[in-house]
């Protein structure tokens, strides 16, 4: 019998740290070896003048979550893993979104019907909270930090989401005492709304306004505040989907002065602008999104912010919606920017795009590269190492890639359910030709090659950032334990 079960022979492997020029061993799902002349295996991939890079791992993507509206997702767990998978992604972290009223015990529940029998892939959740009663926030979020549901997401905007900033204080502090690492979705909900009820009134009602009523200032602003609220409690939190280089400065800062804040931003955040939300017709309702693109500046910020660390992981936010009456349209052929679901799909090129316009530009390396798709997610998000690196003993989720293919992106090439794509007609190099996921091979020769449901729920750890309790004491009083006795109730 071979030792390996599988071997790449002959690629260069990138870890967010290291470049090897070594073979890659395979044995039950998990990296046994790593070296040369490592024996013989079941199956043997050449990988020659391949990059041998970790599968991504993809922090912030809506799959089959029904919105506060009622509208549902494109996207199913079997749809949107198999199209993660294509673009090089292994592992997705999608939301188990609370509506209010609801438990969070049951909507976690809900949401492993809707995943075990389709997930092609490994999944987690991170809990949506948006009904922080004593209840759930007592005794419900503790048994599922417990069960391995690690994060939450909290909105400071949208009026079935929102939480104010003393729920918020009650949710970091929750997160303080287990553990959790809570991301935010940081706008200010009443410029959003002022500003919106004022354009709306004017007859300014296309979908270019959705991007005038989320002002980046409105979007610094809560950033700043969020910012304040961790601080505050003493808890690390990431602001997600960062759009404006004032929220970015506005981390960067909060980084500097020595405060757990981390950051992510997405690809429609490099490469779609505001222009995008004013095209024919109804066209711009596709790239609807909140925080909405912004201009050129934004941009070459947002590569900035990349390349200096401001932002430690890169994410899809795929919120897939079809440009019908199911979902961007579900208010009629031509609502108001204010009833146009908001979200973009991304799941499959997030890496590839990133990989194209960031590696192949030198915008950033492949270490940053390898960092800030896989390796720093697993991190954030209690997975690693068993996620996001190649090392022996974690998990075989590898995709070797293609450096010089090039690809001309088209809706239909793609995997999602969505029916068109925002980056329709641009020019990637470099692209994941074989996947890996937990040692099968998934994806082959552009055919997929697992089986729906044969994905597996991850029982994530605690997040690398979060930090044991009482480290460092809250700055209310530093001469008393107040982070024992008011923040962590003790
Ligand atoms: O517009 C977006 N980003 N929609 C998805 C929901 C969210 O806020 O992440
Ligand atoms: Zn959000
Ligand atoms: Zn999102």
């Amino acid at each position: 019998m071979a030792t390996f079960d599988t071997i790449i022979r002959g690629g260069t492997v990138v870890t967010a740290t290291d470049r090897m020029d070594c073979d890659v061993a395979v044995r039950d799902g998990r990296i046994a070896a790593l070296g040369h002349d490592l024996g013989d295996a079941a199956r043997e991939i050449d990988a020659g003048g391949m990059l041998v890079l970790p599968g991504g791992v993809e922090g912030h993507c809506h799959i089959e979550q029904k919105s506060s509206t009622g509208i549902v997702n494109a996207d199913d767990f079997y749809s949107a893993t198999v199209s993660a998978v294509f673009g090089g992604t292994t592992t997705v972290i999608p939301f188990a979104a609370q509506h209010r009223g609801d438990s969070l015990r049951h909507t976690v529940e809900a949401y492993h019907a809707l995943a075990r029998p389709k997930a092609v892939i490994d999944y987690g959740y991170h809990l949506i909270i948006s009904d922080p009663t004593d209840q759930v926030m007592g005794q419900e979020l503790p048994a599922l930090v417990k069960d391995g549901v690690t994060s939450f997401k909290v909105y400071m905007t949208y009026d079935q989401l929102k939480l104010d900033d003393y729920q918020m204080l009650d949710v970091l502090a929750a997160a303080r005492r287990h553990g959790a690492l809570v991301m935010v979705h940081a706008e200010n909900h009443d410029m959003i709304r002022w500003l919106s009820d004022r354009l709306v009134d004017k007859g300014y009602t296309q979908p270019k306004y959705h991007a005038v009523s989320h002002a980046r200032i409105g979007e610094a602003e809560a950033t700043h505040r969020a910012i304040q609220l961790s601080a505050l409690i003493d808890v690390p939190i990431l602001i997600v989907h960062v759009s404006a280089e004032e929220a970015m400065d506005e981390i960067r800062r909060a980084q500097g002065a020595g405060l757990s804040i981390y950051g992510e931003t997405c690809p429609q955040y490099l490469f779609l602008t505001a222009a995008d939300l004013d095209r024919e017709g109804m066209e711009g309702a596709k790239f609807c999104c909140s925080p909405p693109p912004r201009d050129a500046a934004a941009q070459e910020a947002i590569w900035r912010g990349l390349a200096n660390g401001t932002f430690a992981v890169f994410s899809s936010d795929h919120a897939p919606y079809r440009f019908d009456e199911t979902g961007k349209l579900s208010a009629g052929p031509a609502p108001p920017f204010t009833r146009i679901a908001n979200g973009v799909p991304g799941i499959e090129l997030r890496l590839p795009l990133l990989f194209s316009e960031g590696v192949g530009k030198n915008r950033i390396d492949i270490h940053q590269f390898v960092a800030l798709t896989a390796t720093n997610v697993a991190r954030l998000y209690g997975l690693h190492p068993q996620k996001g690196t190649i090392a022996v003993g974690a998990d075989a989720d590898i995709a070797i890639w293609d450096p010089e293919k090039e690809v001309t992106v088209t809706h239909d090439m793609l995997h999602d359910a969505v029916g068109y794509t925002p980056y329709e007609g641009r020019r990637i190099k470099g692209w994941p030709v074989v996947v890996f996921s937990r040692g099968r091979i998934a994806v082959e020769d552009g055919d997929l090659k697992v089986e729906r449901g044969s994905g597996a729920f991850l029982t994530r750890a605690l997040s690398d950032a979060a930090r044991p309790l009482g480290r460092r004491q809250p700055e209310m009083d530093p001469e008393r334990n107040f982070g024992a006795e008011i923040i962590d109730g003790g």
